[in-house]
């Protein structure tokens, strides 16, 4: 029989433009989750850590140039690395929150008129979320936040074509949408009951993304 210790770890996504509240979000729900006694880890894409986390992190800082093409894929790949890892802690029994995901990748490529298909397309098959909280904020409360316009994508109008297409991608059966205007404990609040319920659902075996 499948006893709870047998079930597998959820995958929480957070997503958002810049400055949403996503990290501290993720931090929050982490430590939560921790004090309540699951076996949970935290991830963030990109993961400037890795060689190809590098080269990413030189490009963001305007440091490197690549052709939207190629940083595109270096986004993809730099996810990618990390799904063997990430399937394991799974399997084990081992919560994963995650700050951002493929919806990223695709939302800051397209906001640059690249093919939405074209983008979506190296992401398939990663595993699939069991929720993706998408945080948005109200007017221009973003690029009012603390070191906004440090890095590359971080422009007001950019942002804006940004949030356009996580519109587009927002898939009612698995995101639900986090406003994150209130006070960092309310939106915490909000997030630990939306997480709380997927905790304590069966999601089945691990699901793979748009397959
Ligand atoms: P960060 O601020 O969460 O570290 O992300 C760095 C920037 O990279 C942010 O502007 C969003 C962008 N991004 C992409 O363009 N493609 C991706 O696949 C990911 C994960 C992030
Ligand atoms: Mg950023």
């Amino acid at each position: 029989a499948i006893t709870m210790a047998a079930r597998r770890g959820k995958l929480i996504v957070f997503e958002g433009c810049d400055r949403s509240g996503k990290s501290t979000q993720c931090a929050m729900l982490t430590d939560r989750l921790r004090k309540d006694g699951h076996k949970v880890e935290q991830l963030k894409f990109p993961d400037r850590t890795t060689s190809i986390g590098i080269m990413i992190n030189n490009y963001l800082a305007n440091k490197e140039d690549q052709s939207d093409e190629v940083i595109h894929l270096l986004f993809s790949a730099n996810r990618w690395e990390q799904m063997q890892k990430m399937s394991k802690l799974l399997l084990g029994g081992t919560h994963l929150v995650i700050d951002r995901y493929a919806y990223s990748g695709i939302a800051y490529s397209a906001a640059k008129g690249m093919d939405l298909h074209w983008c979506r397309q190296p992401d398939v098959g990663l595993i699939k979320p069991d929720r993706v909280i998408y945080m948005t904020l109200t007017g221009d409360k973003a690029s009012e936040r603390a070191d906004f316009g440090g890095e590359r994508y971080e422009k007001k109008e950019f942002q804006a074509k940004v949030e356009k297409v996580f519109e587009q991608l927002h898939d009612p059966t698995y995101w639900q949408v986090v406003n994150g205007d209130g006070s960092i404990n309310e939106v915490h609040e909000d997030v630990f009951k939306i997480v709380s319920e997927v905790i304590s659902t069966d999601c089945g075996p691990l699901n793979k993304l748009w397959t």
